[in-house]
């Protein structure tokens, strides 16, 4: 990872080979878009849901309707469908019942793979050794998936996930992928950490709400996205302009100019690291907390005795080059 952005090619249009990776998530508006880019840039190996914004059935669904409507052509295989402790907490005040309010969206016309998402990702990522797990929702099948198979994590290229930060959403120390699933994201932080025996030796990057509120759909690029022909397009104007007004409803007058879009983050900080800023910390999870459960501890201090670094923090991002490559990617859908 770089420390400055960088000129940014488009994988879409070069020779090189795209980065195979298996999206885990629970769409949600920014997790549709994050499907989007990845068709794309990325060689989609699988797509998997998991229970978090919504139900397992409605984030399913809505993953089914988004493969249609991107032409994608990869399986969705249903994931977990409720977290490995805590109770599910959907975020119907974010994303709507549905999990995609804000668009007339078509049934889906394509039948699920399996039902089984835990043991497609081990049974591809065995298969397909270097490949990317990319969860932008709750880290319930990853966390399952590394317990089923420990040697999972020495398969893997590394995972790039959308969740915690230096602050929280869903609670002030935590961030709802985090929060959704303490203990799953334990188990996939820590597999990454150099103390475990095994640990994994890809990279473990996080798009926390640090860089993620950088990244917001401002009235600006909802006006671009109106510009570009097509169904997809005049969909996702409908879903980011009610992503945006549940995201400024809940927040301070001037605080954002619209709703952060978090998980398209994950999918191009493999696409185009360069266009990110990042630095190498040390990141456990808290979860038992009673006020901090979910919570990211991020060694913050410069002190020798610090534990080595498990985690890429992503904490810039090039917003206008990384949502040319959001309109890019939809003028690429039917
Ligand atoms: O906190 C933001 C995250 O929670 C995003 O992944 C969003 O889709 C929700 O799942
Ligand atoms: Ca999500």
């Amino acid at each position: 990872m770089t420390t400055t952005p960088e000129p940014v090619g488009d994988p879409a249009g070069s020779a090189e080979p795209r980065p195979r990776m298996i999206i885990d998530c629970d769409p949600g508006h920014d997790d549709a878009v994050a499907l989007v880019v990845a068709a794309h840039l990325a060689d989609v190996r699988g797509v998997v849901t998991v229970a978090g914004n919504a139900d397992i059935d409605r984030t399913t669904r809505n993953a089914l309707v988004m493969r249609d409507l991107i032409g994608l052509d990869a399986p969705v295989h249903r994931g977990c469908v409720r977290p490995l402790l805590v109770e599910p907490s959907p975020a119907a005040f974010v994303h709507g019942e549905s999990g995609l309010d804000g668009a007339d969206l078509p049934e889906p016309t394509t039948p699920l793979d399996g039902t089984d998402g835990v043991e497609f990702i081990i049974e591809t990522c065995r298969a397909e050794e270097g490949t990317w797990l990319v969860p932008v929702g709750p880290l319930t099948d990853i966390g399952l998936a590394f317990r089923l198979a420990p040697d999972l994590p020495g398969c893997i290229a590394g995972v790039s996930l959308m969740g915690g930060g230096s602050f929280g959403n869903r609670s002030p120390a935590a961030e709802f992928n985090i929060w959704a699933d303490p203990e799953a994201a334990a188990v996939v932080f820590d597999a990454f950490d150099p103390s475990t025996p095994g640990a994994a030796a890809g990279e473990l990057i996080m798009a926390g709400l640090d860089v993620t509120h950088r990244f917001q759909v401002t009235p600006e690029r909802i006006a671009a996205m109106r510009e570009v022909p097509g169904q997809l397009t005049g969909l996702l104007v409908g879903l980011f302009e009610f992503f945006t007004e549940t995201y400024l409803a809940r927040h301070d007058d001037g605080a954002l100019r619209g709703a952060a879009l978090h998980d398209p983050l994950a999918v191009l900080a493999i696409t185009h690291p360069h266009l990110f800023t990042s630095h190498r910390r040390h990141v456990v999870i808290e979860t038992r907390g009673e006020h901090t459960a979910g919570m990211t501890v991020i060694d913050e201090r410069d002190l020798r005795e610090r534990a080595e670094p498990n985690c890429s923090i992503l904490t810039d991002v090039d917003a206008d080059a990384a949502f040319a490559l959001v309109l890019a990617a939809a003028s690429a859908c039917p």
